[in-house]
């Protein structure tokens, strides 16, 4: 048995023993259990006390990633080591978020002077469309930017635009175009003037058959209104392709690179945030990437039951391999992280969901949970009813921000207290003999306050992690992010697979391009299932009616 193996099998016997050790019991046993489970980072805050963390299981947590060596593989993946094995690959997202004066080797080579450079050039060139220096092809300012790409293309500038919406130049608008669905691009363009419209091509590859798609379409939509000779001045585009992006017909001067040791998924701290540097300008972008470089440095640094993203990894790994809970919550009170789950859905889901491990071998453990959320407290109004009192279990982050950028009446100390009930409540939930007391209190009579209690009691005990910070400004934003990146990485450690690959997305995408020509009735539906046969006929004879 492995040092990791064993370390499981004493976690899930601490969970056996530990049976009843209620949330409620635990902070009613220790009056410093806050004291003892945050870590204050600055302004930012993770609170971990309502969890069933115990010195016994935190104890046995960082050995699990001592064992796993977590802070060996860190360090090689901070150094540039090829730690993507099925691809052969770098994993240096950090170099991106990285200072001036840093030396990153990649091969030997020294990646920095190019990561400063292409920063560079975005910024200068962010800062030309800001200026209006920088025209479309009738002598037009630019006040649309449409980002055309489709997961890490995307969500990353999509999230972060809306996040950061405050900090856009008056006068500059953001579209983001991802699905392969016509309606997408069509009910973008279509309150929009060529003229004054600068498309963003981003694509890691500049093949993604949806992103590629919608390019040519705004391409024909460009050329339709001002000519062929018009693409060379509003179109750019962001990709580690230089001879697909040339193809396209877009000169040099408008490529912006980035790297095979990027991943997708891990891109918007590179040329891939060049819409969100046009719309917050260079300066914002740079305080965000110093947000992300603050959590590197404190991820590489700080000891792991004092390191935030470790103790995020950490728990939870205790709740999805020793609780075995399958999904986890991302519960944003803030309105503008509306969009952060679904970036968290492809930054964890795509990076941990992997069934073996580095050497091919079937996975011991579960791997990574299902991410979902919602911002709060609209999320209140749909599905907390089964987070206090369905039958699953789900370990919920909640985020709040201290300082609105608006200041509206009272709402914002409404939406705090909103978030601080919640993991109130999950924690505390109300015992049957609470709720009779409700009731009764109430002037129900005792026989129907008996009779309701059922129904209002809520089993509580069910745990949260509390993540805090000033304001969501660009570097809390990248604070955030990283938080989360350094995360997913501690858990696919821990759980010895590959975070940095996707092998998982090709098969559909195979699959789709095989079927394109069926669907469009080129090629016959003899070698398909039944029941895919069947759907392509139905569709069909809908299409033709
Ligand atoms: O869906 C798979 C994926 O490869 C993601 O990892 C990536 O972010 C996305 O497709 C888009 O890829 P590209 O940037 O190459 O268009």
């Amino acid at each position: 048995m492995t040092d990791v193996a064993v370390l499981f099998d004493r976690l899930a016997e601490l969970r056996r023993e530990a049976e009843g050790l209620t949330l409620r019991k635990l902070f009613a046993d220790d009056a410093e259990r806050f004291a003892r489970y945050s870590v204050k980072l600055d302004d930012l805050l993770f609170d971990y006390s309502k969890t069933h963390m115990t010195p016994e299981a935190l104890e046995l947590l960082v050995a699990l990633a001592k064992a796993a060596d977590v802070e060996g593989r860190r360090d090689a993946m901070f150094a540039g080591e090829k730690i993507n094995v099925t691809e052969d690959r770098a994993v240096l997202h950090t170099a991106l978020r990285a200072p001036e004066g840093a030396s990153i080797l990649v091969d030997g080579v020294d990646v920095m002077p190019e990561v400063l450079a292409e920063r560079r050039k975005a910024a200068d060139f962010a800062e030309a469309v800001r200026a209006g220096v920088l025209e479309g092809a009738t002598g037009e300012r630019f006040t649309d930017v449409v980002n055309i790409g489709i997961g890490g293309s995307d969500l990353g500038p999509a999230m972060a635009a809306l996040a950061l919406s405050p900090y856009t130049q008056q006068g500059l608008r953001g579209h983001f175009v991802s699905n392969v669905d016509g309606s997408h691009i069509t009910d973008v363009l279509r309150h929009l003037d060529p003229t004054s419209t600068l498309i963003l091509v981003a694509s890691k590859t500049f093949t993604t058959m949806e992103t590629m798609a919608n390019a040519h379409e705004a391409r024909r939509w460009l050329v339709g209104a001002l000519g062929e000779a018009a693409v060379g001045a509003h179109f750019a585009a962001i990709s580690t392709n230089a001879r697909a992006v040339e193809a396209f017909g877009m000169s040099a001067d408008r490529m912006f690179r980035f790297w095979d040791w990027v991943g997708g998924r891990y891109s918007l701290w590179s040329v891939i945030g060049l819409s969100l540097t046009i719309l917050i300008g260079g300066k914002n972008f740079d305080a965000f990437l110093a947000g992300g470089h603050e959590i590197d440095e404190h991820f590489r640094t700080a000891p792991l039951d004092r390191n935030i993203p470790a103790l995020m990894g950490l728990i939870g790994i205790w709740h999805r391999n020793v609780c075995g809970y399958d999904t986890h919550a991302v519960l944003p009170y803030d309105q503008r992280l509306a969009r952060f789950p679904a970036y968290l859905q492809q930054l964890d889901m795509e990076s941990n969901g992997k069934s073996v491990t580095l050497d091919g071998a079937p996975v011991a453990t579960k791997t990574g949970p299902i991410v979902w959320g919602e911002p709060g407290t609209n999320g209140q109004h749909a599905f907390y009813q089964l987070l206090h009192q369905g039958t699953n279990v789900v370990p919920a982050d909640i985020l709040l921000g201290a300082v609105p950028h608006e200041h509206v009446a009272d709402q914002h100390a409404m939406l705090l207290a909103n978030g601080l009930a919640q993991g109130e409540a999950f924690m505390k939930g109300r015992t049957t003999e609470e709720a009779v007391a409700q009731l009764e209190a109430s002037g129900v009579d005792a026989a129907e306050a008996t009779r309701l209690a059922p129904h209002k009691t809520f089993p509580g005990d069910r745990p949260t992690s509390t993540i805090a910070y000033r304001t969501l400004d660009p570097r809390t934003l990248g604070r955030l992010i990283a938080l989360y990146e350094h995360k997913v990485f501690v858990q696919g450690t821990i759980w010895g697979i590959n975070s940095f690959d996707q092998w998982g997305v090709e098969l559909g995408k195979e699959l789709a391009s095989r079927l394109i020509p069926v669907v469009k009735g080129e090629r016959g539906t003899e070698e398909l299932d039944s029941s895919t046969r069947g759907l392509v006929e139905h569709l069909a004879k809908l299409r033709e009616a």
